[in-house]
């Protein structure tokens, strides 16, 4: 890649709209944190865990990840992790961030939901004022478990409503169909929240089709096996229907085979509301200027793609239009005429 695009990238102002707070935990801080809290971790060095992030699909990367996440039990820790967060993003010119957290891996170890979210929420708060970085919190439900236990969960979000905008719907995909969820993404509607789903990352178009119609979500996460069904693909270019597409995690967990066949810039040429993203970037190799490097490498975007992606992340925020107007002037700059 030449020099003037790498720049491009890098300074462009981006919005990253699918990110899992604990999948940016980096193996360093996991350290720090096991040995503050006399936690065991099945790794002698940085490097052995790193070594261990070789995926062959969704499962075998979630079983690690949430792993990962039993060193997490206070505050302090739960805010020492978002904090890294926004400090490296702040160095990849990401200026608006909307963050999933997955209550249930920590309140089902018997980590309080108000540790958790006091946690993060400060730093978020920090962020804002220090970096300058304004954010958005998601909940996201375990689909592995009940609607219950999902119900459950949303109880104890009321007392914190003002501090999250949405809730979604991660973890394993295939064999949790949408519809399992239907009641408690009423009851998370009904109580002010937006909604946002995971699907059609490992699983069928039903499942993207079930999560617009019964779960009534704003925004698909992942979504890329879209293309498959063209009443579907229709259906997203008109009703403007924004996916949160994740590169270098899709070739992680072998969605695609190589980035050379990553269907996102068919995607974008077919007027799909593409975006780009990084996941879980402590697992996934990189975060966003890594993943636009590698989807530009891979695929050979222009500027003007680029762009487009920029401004299709921040349209499909859940900004109000006034912040959203801010912050697209603000990008305007890197148009290219
Ligand atoms: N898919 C499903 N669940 C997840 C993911 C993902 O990409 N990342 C963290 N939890
Ligand atoms: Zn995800």
């Amino acid at each position: 890649m030449n020099n003037d695009l790498l720049h491009y990238i890098k300074t462009i102002p981006k919005c990253e709209l699918h990110l899992h707070i604990e999948g940016s935990f980096e193996p360093e801080l996991m350290f720090e944190i096991a040995k503050r809290n006399n936690v065991e971790i099945p790794y002698k060095s940085v490097e052995e865990v790193r070594e261990a992030y070789n995926f062959h699909n969704l499962q075998s990367f979630l079983d690690i990840y949430y792993a990962g996440a039993t060193v997490l039990l206070h505050e302090k820790d739960f805010y020492d992790l978002t904090m890294a967060y926004m400090k490296r993003i702040h160095q990849d010119n990401v200026i608006h961030t909307e963050i999933f957290f997955d209550p249930q891996t920590h309140t089902d170890r018997g980590v309080h939901f108000d540790t958790v979210i006091n946690g993060i929420h400060q730093a978020l708060l920090d962020a804002k004022k220090d970096l300058g970085i304004s954010s958005k919190l998601i909940m996201s439900y375990l689909r592995h478990l009940s609607e219950d236990d999902a119900i459950e969960t949303l109880q104890m979000a009321i007392p914190h409503r003002d501090k999250i905008e949405a809730v979604g719907l991660d973890s394993s995909e295939v064999g949790n169909p949408p519809e399992k969820f239907k009641k408690v993404f009423q009851m998370s509607r009904e109580l002010g929240f937006r909604t946002v789903a995971h699907a059609g990352e490992e699983g069928p178009t039903e499942y993207i089709w079930n999560s617009l119609n019964q779960l009534a979500i704003e925004r698909i996460d992942h979504g890329v096996r879209s293309i498959e069904d063209d009443q579907l693909m229709t259906y997203i270019i008109d009703k403007e229907i924004p996916l949160t597409v994740c590169p270098l995690s899709n070739i992680k967990l072998c969605v695609f085979d190589k980035m050379e066949n990553h269907n996102i810039k068919t995607m974008l040429d077919k007027g799909v509301k593409v975006t780009i993203n990084s996941d879980d970037p402590s697992y996934f190799g990189g975060y966003m200027v890594d993943n636009f490097v590698a989807t530009t490498n891979g695929l050979n975007l222009s500027k003007k793609d680029i762009f487009k992606i920029c401004e299709n992340s921040f349209e499909a925020s859940f900004l109000s239009r006034q912040e959203k107007d801010v912050y697209l002037r603000e990008l305007d700059q890197f148009r290219i005429s």
